[in-house]
C-alpha cells in the first residue's frame, strides 16, 4: 500500500508537535522557506478575475515565457514544446505514465519518483550514487545495472536525473552528466531531467542539462516552488523534445487537471519572463540558501559526520556512520540502555526527533539502504517563523549568524557531535 509521502507525513508530525508546544528544529521539509515577492503577489492578485478554464497545456503567455526562460539557459525552445501543470510533481507522474518502460533511479533520489513509478505499476531499477557523482548514477555501474535489469525481465525505459540533486544537495559535474547521457542514449532510455533546483545552483551557470547533450531524448521539468518559493501555488512546467510526446502528455493532463490555475499561470508568466524584481529576489534567495547550507555543512563536518559537499539548493545528506559502534557516543549508550540499537536510518531520524527535537528524513525515505546512518536535512525552514524574520534573513549579508539560525545550527552541531562521540565544544 502506498502511504503518505515521507516528506509530507513528517512535516505534519512536526507541525503537530509544535502545535502542542514542543520546540522542534524543523529540517525535514523541502519548502523554500521564503516570503512571496510583492511584485509576484501583485501579478497574481491582478489576475484573480480570470476564472475561465484555459488551454490544457497552459495559457499562451506562460508557454511563451517558459520558452524564453529555457532559451536564456542555452536550450532553444518553442512555446509549443511547453506544457504547464499544477506543480512539477503531477507533470512528472504524467510523464512517467506516457513514457514507456520501467524507471531507472539514482539511489538515493527524491521520494516521489519511486512512489509514482509504483502507482503506475512500473518497476524501479536502482543505481548507486557514488561519493562525488553529484547525485546521479555512477556511470560505471549504470550500463551493467541496465543489462542486469533486462536479464531479470525488466524493461528500463526512463532515467530520472535531478540537477542539482535532492536529497544529496550535490550537483553533478559536466563530465559525469555527459557520461550518463551517453549510456542512456546507448540503451535507448528517455531522460527526465528534473531541474527544479537549477536556479539555486551555488555557482550560477554550473548546471549542464542533459537536454544540451541528448536533446531528442530529454524532457526537462521545473517549477516555481524552489527559486521563487511558491510551492503552495502549485505551478510547474516541462519542456518536451517532440510533438507526439507533447500530445500524449496533454491527453493525460486534460483528463486529470484540465488546466493549471489560471491566475497562477499569469503570475508564472511574469516570473518566467524574469523581470528585474524576480531576478533580484532569486539572487537574494540563492545567497541565503548557499550561506546557510554551507554553514550547516561545516557544522556537521566539524561534529564528525561525513557529507557530500553542497552544490545547489538547501539540502545536505550527512552520514553518521561514525556514530555506530562508537562506545563514547550517546547513541550507543542509549542503544545499550534500551536494547533497541541504532540499527539504521529510521532509528537515527527517530532519535534525532525524540531526543534532540531535530526533524530530518531518514535516507531510507529516498530509497537508500535502510541500514545506513544517513539522513537528509533541509535548512530552508530555519530562515524564520514570520515573514519579518524571513525578509531579514533574505537581506542579511551573514544570515548564518542571525540568532534564530545560529541557534538552530548550534543545536544540530551538538546533537551530531554527541552521536558521533566527537563531544561538545564550540562547533561553529
Ligand atoms: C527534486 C524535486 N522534484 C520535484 C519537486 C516537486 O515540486 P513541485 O511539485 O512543487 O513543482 C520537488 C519538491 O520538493 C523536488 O524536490
Amino acid at each position: 500500500m502506498l502511504t503518505q509521502s515521507a516528506t509530507l507525513a513528517t512535516n505534519e508530525r512536526i507541525q503537530a508537535l509544535r502545535a502542542n508546544g514542543v520546540p522542534v528544529t524543523h529540517l525535514a521539509f523541502g519548502e523554500a522557506g521564503l516570503p512571496v515577492a510583492p511584485e509576484i503577489a501583485a501579478a497574481l492578485a491582478a489576475a484573480a478575475g480570470r476564472n475561465s478554464y484555459g488551454p490544457t497545456a497552459g495559457i499562451p503567455e506562460l508557454r511563451a515565457a517558459a520558452a524564453g526562460y529555457f532559451d536564456r539557459r542555452g536550450l532553444p525552445t518553442a512555446p509549443g514544446q511547453i506544457v504547464a501543470g499544477p506543480g512539477s510533481k503531477p507533470l512528472l507522474h504524467a510523464l512517467l505514465s506516457v513514457l514507456p518502460g520501467d524507471v531507472v533511479l539514482p539511489r538515493p533520489s527524491w521520494v516521489s519518483y519511486a512512489a509514482q513509478a509504483s502507482l503506475l505499476g512500473k518497476e524501479v531499477v536502482w543505481v548507486p550514487v557514488p561519493e562525488g557523482s553529484g547525485g546521479v548514477p555512477d556511470p560505471a555501474l549504470l550500463g551493467p545495472a541496465l543489462v542486469a535489469a533486462r536479464a531479470r525481465g525488466l524493461r528500463p525505459g526512463i532515467l530520472v536525473l535531478t540537477l542539482p540533486d535532492n536529497p544529496t544537495g550535490a550537483l553533478a559535474g559536466a563530465s559525469t552528466v555527459r557520461a550518463v547521457c551517453e549510456i542512456a542514449a546507448e540503451h535507448g532510455l528517455m531522460v527526465i531531467s528534473d531541474e527544479i533546483y537549477r536556479d539555486l545552483a551555488h555557482e550560477p551557470g554550473s548546471v549542464l542539462s542533459p537536454a544540451e547533450i541528448i536533446p531528442e531524448r530529454t524532457v526537462v521539468t521545473t517549477g516555481l516552488s524552489k527559486a521563487t518559493a511558491l510551492g503552495g501555488w502549485r505551478l510547474g512546467v516541462c519542456r518536451l523534445p517532440e510533438a507526439e510526446l507533447t500530445a500524449r502528455l496533454i491527453g493525460v493532463a486534460s483528463e486529470i487537471w484540465s488546466n493549471p490555475t489560471t491566475p497562477v499561470q499569469v503570475a508564472a508568466a511574469y516570473v518566467l519572463a524574469e523581470p528585474e524584481p524576480v531576478r533580484a529576489f532569486v539572487a537574494a534567495g540563492l545567497g541565503l540558501h548557499r550561506a546557510v547550507v554551507r554553514a550547516a555543512y561545516e557544522t556537521v563536518l566539524a561534529a564528525g559526520a561525513g557529507c557530500p559537499a553542497p552544490g545547489g539548493g538547501f539540502y545536505l545528506y550527512p552520514d553518521l556512520e561514525a556514530a555506530r559502534g562508537n562506545a563514547s557516543s550517546r547513541a550507543d549508550r542509549d542503544a545499550a540502555g534500551s536494547g533497541a540499537g541504532l540499527g539504521g536510518a529510521a532509528d537515527l531520524a527517530e532519535l534525532l526527533l525524540e531526543r534532540y527535537r531535530i526533524g530530518v528524513l531518514p535516507g531510507s525515505a529516498f530509497g537508500d539502504d535502510p541500514r545506513g546512518l544517513r539522513f537528509r536535512l533541509a535548512t530552508s525552514l530555519l530562515y524564520g517563523d514570520t515573514d519579518e524574520q524571513r525578509w531579514t534573513a533574505l537581506r542579511s549579508t551573514d544570515p548564518a549568524r542571525l540568532p534564530w539560525i545560529a541557534e538552530a545550527l548550534a543545536r544540530l552541531g551538538t546533537a551530531v557531535a554527541e552521536l558521533t562521540g566527537k563531544g561538545h565544544g564550540d562547533l561553529r
